[in-house]
């Protein structure tokens, strides 16, 4: 995502630690600290993404042209905002994956055998521990909903991992299947917000899962007592290495 919104290949690495920092400080359960780190982290991705117009090549800078300078700072705030909507999720689902799969060899096995399998693999993590928990929606006329009396500007906290769940929407909800038929994903939201970056996260993470099987990774390594960094929406294991 950073390479296609025109990140340098020697920043890249820098990006998950600053777009981290800035996840955290978003959540309402962070303290004082963790505000300073992600003010912090904000002012340097403005200050980086600025200096990202002025080179001409990479997504950001085809908008910048296309826009002709107006909204100057709407842009740059919107390219880091794409970015971090990109990573807490999309790293989830990759550390679920990796997870899964060191728990079942049957699946590596299968997944080596076929990589066409992959994104039938993904779509059962995502069904299955949803990166994203929840999401909220705002009521915008008084009215009954779902048998419930609502109020204009009541909050309604969307529960999109429960839905995964319903036995209505997938059968056997509990049995993790590749050859599921009729799949009914609800991790990514719905209409009108839902979520824009499903098939680049799904690429992203397929394209990470099989380097790491082609590479033939030791799946004993990963660590079976993983916990999830606190957060009232996202599951997020924390990965010893990477992700801290
Ligand atoms: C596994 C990975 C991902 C998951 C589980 C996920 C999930 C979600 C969810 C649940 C929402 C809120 C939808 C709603 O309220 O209806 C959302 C919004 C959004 N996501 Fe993702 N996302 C993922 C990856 C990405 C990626 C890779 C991008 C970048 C291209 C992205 C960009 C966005 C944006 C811009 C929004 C706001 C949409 C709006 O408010 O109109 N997401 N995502």
């Amino acid at each position: 995502m950073g390479s296609l919104l025109g990140v340098a290949e020697s920043d890249l690495a820098q990006m998950p630690k600053l777009l981290k920092k800035l996840a955290f400080c978003f959540s309402p359960l962070s303290g004082p600290d963790e505000l300073e780190r992600g003010k912090q982290a904000a002012a340097e991705l403005l200050t980086r993404f600025e200096a990202l117009l002025l080179e001409p090549k990479g997504l950001l800078s085809s908008l910048e042209r296309e826009l002709k300078g107006e909204c100057h700072a709407v842009l740059v705030a919107n390219a880091v905002g794409l970015l971090w909507q990109a990573f807490e999720a999309t790293a989830g689902l990759l550390a679920s994956s990796l997870l899964r799969l060191s728990q079942d060899p049957q699946l590596r096995t299968a997944l080596e055998a076929d990589p066409a399998q992959m994104p039938d693999f993904l779509l059962e993590v995502l069904r299955t521990e949803s990166p994203i928990q929840n999401t909220r929606r705002y009521v915008a006329r008084a009215g009954v909903l779902a048998g419930q009396t609502v109020q204009a500007g009541d909050a309604i906290l969307v529960l999109l991992a429960a839905a995964n769940q319903d036995p209505r929407a997938n059968p056997e909800p509990e049995r993790f299947r590749l050859d599921r038929t009729g799949r009914q994903i609800f991790t990514f939201g719905g209409e009108p917000h839902t979520c824009p970056g499903q098939v680049l996260a799904l690429s992203i993470a397929g394209a990470g899962l099989l380097e790491c099987l082609r590479s033939r990774i030791d799946f004993l390594e990963v660590p079976q007592d993983l916990t999830y960094h606190t957060s009232v929406n996202a599951r997020l294991p924390v990965w010893p290495t990477c992700l801290n």
